[in-house]
């Protein structure tokens, strides 16, 4: 099993510049969620980069769609991809870990839902292996990208490099659950650092990638 990463390690503060003011609202975090640090992390690279169309692949109960939006432009769209909870069938088999994630009833009452964000949010159902990604560049291409669903190595090779295809110049791309203990996303991620520039955010399981 790999263990060791490959991946720089940078403080957030090499990352961004902290005089940014971000916001965060009702963003108490449970089983599933990203961290606090890590939503704060999040928020600040939106708000350094003032992105117009993001994508996120795996709203769960929508903790991080919701930060993204606050910390993102007026204008912006924020597209945010989760499976039906009906779902029976998938491209791809589905760890036992995703399935919880999956069939978690709460993540039904999405947090962006009873904001003024929610104009801002184009909720996409649907199995990101199978998804035309097509859908999401309406606005354009992808300024943000923040992949935190499907953790098997075929799910998270399948949304990077259908995110890749779709990215504008400058784009950013995150990816959550860089840790040995998901496997797939930890030996995807390793294998594809010699090709693409990665950084692992110190203190957090994000990695972060700015195209150039
Ligand atoms: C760990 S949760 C995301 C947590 C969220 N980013 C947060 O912290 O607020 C992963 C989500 O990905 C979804 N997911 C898993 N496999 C997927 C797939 N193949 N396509 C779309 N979504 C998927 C799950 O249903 C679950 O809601």
């Amino acid at each position: 099993m790999l263990k060791k990463s490959k991946i720089e390690n940078k403080g957030l503060d090499q990352i961004v510049n902290l005089c940014n003011e971000i916001r965060l609202f009702n963003f108490d975090v449970r089983c599933g969620n990203v961290s606090h640090f890590e939503l704060l992390t999040i928020a600040s690279v939106v708000a350094a980069q003032k992105p117009h169309v993001l994508l996120e692949i795996g709203t769960f109960d929508g903790n991080t769609t919701l930060q993204m939006a606050l910390n993102a432009p007026d204008n912006a769209i924020v597209h945010t991809l989760d499976l039906s909870s009906e779902v029976i069938s998938l491209a791809q088999p589905i760890l036992e870990v995703d399935l919880k994630f999956l069939r978690d009833t709460q993540k039904k009452q999405r947090k962006y839902q009873k904001t003024s964000c929610k104009k801002k949010v184009n909720q996409h159902i649907g199995d990101s292996v199978a998804y035309d990604f097509n859908a999401f560049c309406k606005e354009g291409f992808i300024d943000f990208a923040f992949i935190d669903g499907g953790h098997s190595y075929e799910c998270v090779r399948s949304d990077t490099e259908n995110v890749m295809k779709i990215l504008a110049p400058n784009a950013i791309v995150m990816w959550h659950d860089f840790t040995p203990d998901f496997h797939g996303v930890f030996t995807y991620l390793n294998e594809i650092s010699s090709r693409y520039p990665l950084i692992q955010i110190t203190g957090t399981n994000l990695v972060y990638y700015k195209k150039q």
